[in-house]
């Protein structure tokens, strides 16, 4: 791709990219499974753009807020493509997407009680979200000696039995589905085949009948010598064939796995400073506050564009961003060739948790370009302007 056209600070999406995420996930399933649902984690990248292509390869909208919702609604998810997770949801949204068909899993005891407003006279399906401490089920994954969870209601307390109970005493309501989302630092397969397997044991402990089975998210993207959508799919799978349960739809959440990998962002260096005899200060028009919201990272996946000059080295080249926080430094070079204004850093895989978590801080938010399948770029978001915020104004 060639960059020149494009203008700084940008995130760029490769459309191609993000169809081979969701169509090698979506393989993978079905190669195991009869019924499936793959669930757009719109929290880890909501550019509306992203969100609707999504829909158009055929996943569901996982929101997890009345804002989230409202957003799937207007890229055009109807409510029975939308999975509702989470304890931000509002009753109006609620009620609305138990009415429409959505996959809504119950997170807040308040959600039981707004299921009796539903409208008499039909029949309504619900899920839960059954609450996981990682410790107990899969200790080599988890982050210590309890990694307990503030999601879902637990069997290990009363709390799901009680839930249970409640549902199954209101006549137009079906338990239809269970919920068992947690990310683990190593992603690995054998947590899944083993929350899966807490699941079954629940699915057989009180003798639900359900329709589906969601994993949630966690997973790994396309990468080399890491585990495969297969992978995944064949853990699942195992969990449920020894209870006899692989005929459940399968819905997973996939958020990291398909939106890191299609995203890159490109900066432009704005100046140059030499700070003492050795150290070069390179400030750019990105900010970490762009690629690394979070301000955890030390370096990235990273491409210097011109990347072939004749320049001569330099002892230590400090990249940093364009906000004024000292700590907007973005990664540092050593004996490497100069870097002069003009040249751009291209950053690799950055779409995951980057751009819903950005301040709206010194510089709005930047403009994005898609890539679309046959090479062709556009602009798909401009830039936000001060004038964006006073429309908020009251
Ligand atoms: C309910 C739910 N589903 C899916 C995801 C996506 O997780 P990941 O990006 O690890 O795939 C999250 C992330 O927090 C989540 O809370």
């Amino acid at each position: 791709m060639n960059h020149t056209s494009l203008r700084t600070p940008c995130f760029i999406f490769d459309e191609a990219e993000f169809e081979r995420g969701i169509s090698g996930f979506r393989d993978a399933l079905e190669t195991r499974f009869d019924r499936v649902g793959i669930g757009y984690s719109v929290k880890t990248n909501s550019l509306p753009y992203a969100l609707r292509q999504a829909r158009e390869l055929g996943c569901m909208a996982e929101v997890v807020s009345h804002d989230e919702y409202q957003l799937a609604r207007h890229c055009g998810f109807s409510p029975d493509r939308i999975v509702y997770n989470g304890p931000m949801k509002s009753k109006e949204t609620f009620l609305e997407a138990v009415a429409g068909g959505a996959i809504v899993n119950l997170e807040a005891k308040r959600e039981i009680e707004w299921l009796r407003e539903l409208p008499a006279g039909r029949h309504y399906n619900i899920g839960i979200r059954l609450n996981i401490n990682i410790s107990h089920i899969s200790p080599e994954d988890a982050d210590g000696h309890d990694d307990n969870s503030r999601f879902g209601f637990s069997d290990e307390s009363s709390e799901f039995t009680d839930a249970l109970q409640t549902i199954q005493a209101m006549p137009d309501i079906r338990l239809a589905g269970l919920h068992i989302h947690r990310t683990t630092h190593s992603r690995s397969p054998r947590f899944y085949e083993r929350s899966v397997e807490y699941a079954a044991g629940i699915i057989k402990k009180y003798n639900l009948s359900l329709d589906y089975l969601d994993v949630g998210g966690g997973y790994f993207g396309i990468f080399p010598n890491k585990p495969t959508f297969a992978d995944y799919a064949e853990a699942f799978h195992a969990s449920l064939q020894r209870h006899d349960l692989a005929n459940l739809r399968i819905i997973v959440e996939p958020g990291n796995a398909l939106t890191a990998s299609p995203f890159a962002f490109l900066s432009e260096i704005t100046d140059v400073k030499q700070i003492d005899s050795r150290t070069r200060i390179i400030t750019t028009d990105g900010s970490r506050n762009d690629i690394d919201p979070f301000f955890r990272k030390t370096d990235y996946l990273k491409e210097i564009l011109p990347a072939d000059t004749d320049r001569p080295a330099e002892p230590l080249q400090i990249i940093t961003g364009c906000t004024c926080l000292e700590y907007d430094r973005l990664f540092t070079l050593t004996d490497a060739p100069r870097l002069e204004p003009g040249d751009r850093i291209l950053y690799h895989n950055v779409g995951a948790y980057t751009m819903t978590l950005s301040p709206q801080f010194i510089r709005l938010w930047p403009r994005v370009y898609a890539v679309s399948r046959d090479g062709n770029i556009t602009e798909v978001r401009r830039p936000s302007r001060a004038a964006d915020l006073i429309t908020l104004d009251n």
